[in-house]
């Protein structure tokens, strides 16, 4: 029986998510699975220390560490838990970032800056044995770690979710990039639905920003007069980038605007983006459904990922339903 131990923090926002991977291993043979707490104390002067708050001595440990955290904070809780696990004698580190922070940062694009990103990759693999994230900003991403980071794929779930809950939707499709560096991302969708028989277009978007969290302009290349758009895009910071997208949309006389993310930051509030008729985006970040926002779950996508890497079988089984068929997905309920 391999013993499995999970971390988090019991006061944080994302224990949800954390309790919901918990509750999914629960019912999983050949594992014996525990939530472990983390004790943080701060200081007056706000610098803080961490404790994890039971033995966790040659045991599998997974810090499910959660992404709802501000940026900074995020990053030195990990590093200082990452520490404090490793000298507690775990047998195994095990890192999973619902949602990875900094990864926009992830190349030298002028002279002088960090890539942040990298430096994240280069202190957790400085430490943990393995990690897991879902839906990285850019793939290449994976390999800034120098141990085995796995990247997760949310489309499987987000069409089962479709399928079930708006299937009408599905018809004269066509998946909307708001700009060209998420053009592989609308194709990967594109092909997934077509492995499912659902056939889709795609349209790309041209973006310009003069600065950081400003949209200057979208131009949407393909048509979409008449049909069903589903933008889809990695994150929803300030909202701007699919404010405009819809704009340009609706002016070209789409059907019915919906839009994807995988991860919600609302810093400018989901309240500006109610020209959308649905917006849906996993719960890697904490939101609650309301008005036209639904939340489609990654929880079962984690603990089924975790479950195989104890295991020590395939996680490529969880995203390759052109090999695989549906059944597996079903059977995993991702
Ligand atoms: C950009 O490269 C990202 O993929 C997102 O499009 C961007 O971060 C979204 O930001 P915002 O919601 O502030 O436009």
């Amino acid at each position: 029986m391999e013993e499995i131990i999970l971390i988090a923090d019991s006061k944080g926002k994302g224990i949800d998510f954390a309790k919901g991977i918990y509750e999914y291993l629960k019912k999983k043979e050949g594992i014996s699975v525990k939530l472990v707490d983390i004790e943080k104390n701060i200081f007056r002067d706000k610098e803080f220390k961490v404790r994890i708050a039971e033995n966790v001595r040659r045991k599998k440990c997974f810090i499910i560490h959660d992404s709802n955290k501000e940026p900074c904070d995020w990053f030195t809780e990990l590093v200082f838990l990452l520490e404090a696990i490793r000298f507690s004698s775990p047998e195994e580190i095990n890192v999973v970032l619902p949602y990875t922070r900094f990864a926009r940062q992830d190349r030298k694009e002028s002279s002088r800056v960090s890539v942040n990103v990298k430096a994240v990759a280069d202190v957790i693999s400085l430490y943990a044995t393995r990690g897991m994230t879902v839906d990285l900003h850019a793939a290449g991403i994976q390999e800034y770690f120098s141990i085995p980071f796995d990247n997760l794929y949310s489309f499987p779930s987000l069409i089962n979710y479709l399928k079930t809950k708006h299937a009408d939707f599905l018809n004269d499709l066509v998946i909307v990039s708001p700009d060209l560096a998420g053009a592989k991302r609308a194709e990967a969708l594109s092909k997934r639905l077509a492995s499912r028989g659902i056939k889709a277009e795609i349209a790309l978007g041209h973006k310009t920003r003069e600065k950081d969290n400003e949209v200057a302009s979208i131009i949407i290349i393909g048509n979409v007069e008449g049909k069903n758009c589903l933008v889809v895009d990695d994150i929803i910071d300030t909202g701007g980038t699919l404010i405009k997208t819809c704009e340009v949309l609706r002016e070209k006389g789409a059907r019915k605007v919906y839009a994807y993310a995988t991860h919600g930051l609302f810093s400018g509030g989901v309240e500006k983006l109610r020209d959308f008729d649905r917006i849906f985006v996993s719960d890697t970040l904490c939101c609650n459904s309301a008005g036209n926002l639904e939340i489609i779950s990654l929880v079962n996508l984690f603990g089924e990922a975790i479950y195989r890497t104890v295991l020590g079988e395939s996680l490529s089984v969880l995203f390759d339903e052109m090999k695989n068929g549906q059944e597996k997905l079903k059977e995993y309920d991702i």
